[in-house]
């Protein structure tokens, strides 16, 4: 039986996906043959609370010079962290040259705007494409993947930071110990540490289980990132729920005792317990609402291919790779996907292999129906595909349920 990555306990998966590919992994018909997949399967940690994937593929087979996200494709997502970079230069910054560490900084979509202002940054990026995109705009960054090792590195090159960031990269990462005691040495006495990712119980309650992929190796609650960091004599101080990526948290975080703490912990950690965080139950009912929603898509797409109507997947996704593979959706229900990323077009979708063709084809020619990968993205979506709704086009999601809208 396999341990909880973080407190050693035995775990048993509630619910495997079975074999599953690379999510970011596009590629050329030549690549089909030698693809990689691995079995997907989920469990629960009773005692530490942390959902986990039992297995994950090396970092190297996700993490390299050919990634395909760059976190710029979206305005929103832009703005977002235009909000996160001011609520910290505004709130948790020492007067005199303060120094700001992001991990996960891709091409640099939140570490610009502390670049702009000339406040002293530090992006830390494995990925060596989306690094250099990064250094071409100027924004220092380390080509690496964050560890105690690499935090050792940069305090003493740098001193320690006022502030450690992170966003949808947390999850990522499997040894967890390594870089929270990173954290530890970093982090000035006074410093926050401020990160975000997709949170369990919005996944849990509106079944977003497109959020557990081979990225994703853990969903995250207030219950379990506090027990963690408290592992490390560093304290939750404050939570924000987020709408970004279909529902998300923001965690705060200071050496104990530091900081003030938010009665907002103390009530988020009620409503996990309401909500049955806690309760292998829980997990066995999302386990039931994860067949039912495939099913209802699956045959949503059947019905529509029956009639003939034209289905093309809206933006190539990295969730979406759940999806297509749960689903087992190929191009025989979804004609192609349209995505804006250049690195995408050309390339076929991991595991089903649906083509991905860029947007311009997706004007010329408006399908019957959009299924809409990118929901976390709608009401930008929405805003720019008014034609094609006056055009009769329609949008098939599913979450929290499947529909057509
Ligand atoms: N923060 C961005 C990017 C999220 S994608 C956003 O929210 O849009 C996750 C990023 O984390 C990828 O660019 C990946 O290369 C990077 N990453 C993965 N493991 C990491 C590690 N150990 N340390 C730092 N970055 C890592
Ligand atoms: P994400 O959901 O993981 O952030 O991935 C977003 C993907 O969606 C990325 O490949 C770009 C694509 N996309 C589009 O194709 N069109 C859009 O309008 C938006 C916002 C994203
Ligand atoms: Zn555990």
């Amino acid at each position: 039986m396999k341990e909880c990555r973080i407190c050693k306990t035995p775990i048993v998966p509630f619910m495997s996906f079975d074999k599953m590919p690379i999510a970011n992994g596009f590629l050329r018909p030549d690549q089909f043959d030698k693809e990689y997949f691995f079995e997907m399967a989920v469990g629960h940690c009773s005692a530490c609370q942390m959902v986990q994937l039992i297995d994950q593929p090396d970092r190297e087979l996700m993490f390299h010079g050919n990634y395909a996200f760059f976190s710029s494709t979206s305005k929103n997502m832009a703005v977002h962290f235009k909000e996160f970079a001011d609520l910290v230069i505004g709130a948790h910054l020492a007067p005199k040259d303060p120094f700001v560490v992001e991990l996960g900084s891709n091409d640099g979509i939140m570490m610009q705007f502390f670049k702009d202002k000339g406040i002293r940054h530090l992006g830390v990026e494995p990925s060596a494409n989306v690094a250099e995109a990064a250094r071409a705009k100027g924004i220092n960054t380390v080509c690496g993947f964050f560890d105690e090792e690499l935090a050792e590195k940069i305090a003493a090159e740098n001193g320690q930071a006022d502030a450690i960031l992170a966003a949808n990269v947390m999850c990522h990462i499997p040894y967890l110990h390594s870089v929270v005691a990173g954290f530890r040495r970093l982090l000035k006495p006074g410093g926050v540490i401020m990160f975000e990712d997709p949170y369990l119980g919005d996944i849990v309650e509106s079944t977003l289980y497109d959020q557990i992929y081979d990225e994703h190796v853990f969903l995250f609650s207030a219950a379990s990132v506090g027990y963690l960091f408290e592992r490390h004599g560093l304290e939750l101080v404050d939570v924000m729920p987020q709408t970004t990526h279909g529902g998300s948290m923001r965690y705060v975080l200071a050496h104990k005792g530091a900081k003030r703490v938010s009665a907002a912990v103390a009530a988020q950690r009620a409503k996990e317990e309401e909500l049955g965080l806690h309760l292998p139950a829980t997990y066995e009912a999302f386990h039931r609402n994860i067949q039912r929603s495939r099913d209802e898509l699956v045959r949503l797409l059947t019905d529509l291919k029956k009639q003939g109507k034209r289905v093309v997947g809206y933006a190539a996704t990295s969730k979406s790779t759940t999806i297509n593979n749960y689903c087992g959706i190929t191009s025989d229900l979804v004609e192609y996907i349209s995505d804006t990323t250049p690195v995408k077009q050309g390339r076929y979708s991991p595991g089903t292999h649906i083509p991905v063709k860029p947007y311009a084809d997706f004007r010329a020619r408006y399908p019957d129906y959009a299924l809409l990968y990118a929901y976390n993205h709608a009401a930008e979506v929405m805003a720019k595909e008014s034609e094609f709704m006056e055009a009769g086009g329609k949008w098939i999601v599913y979450v929290p349920k499947v529909k057509i809208l």
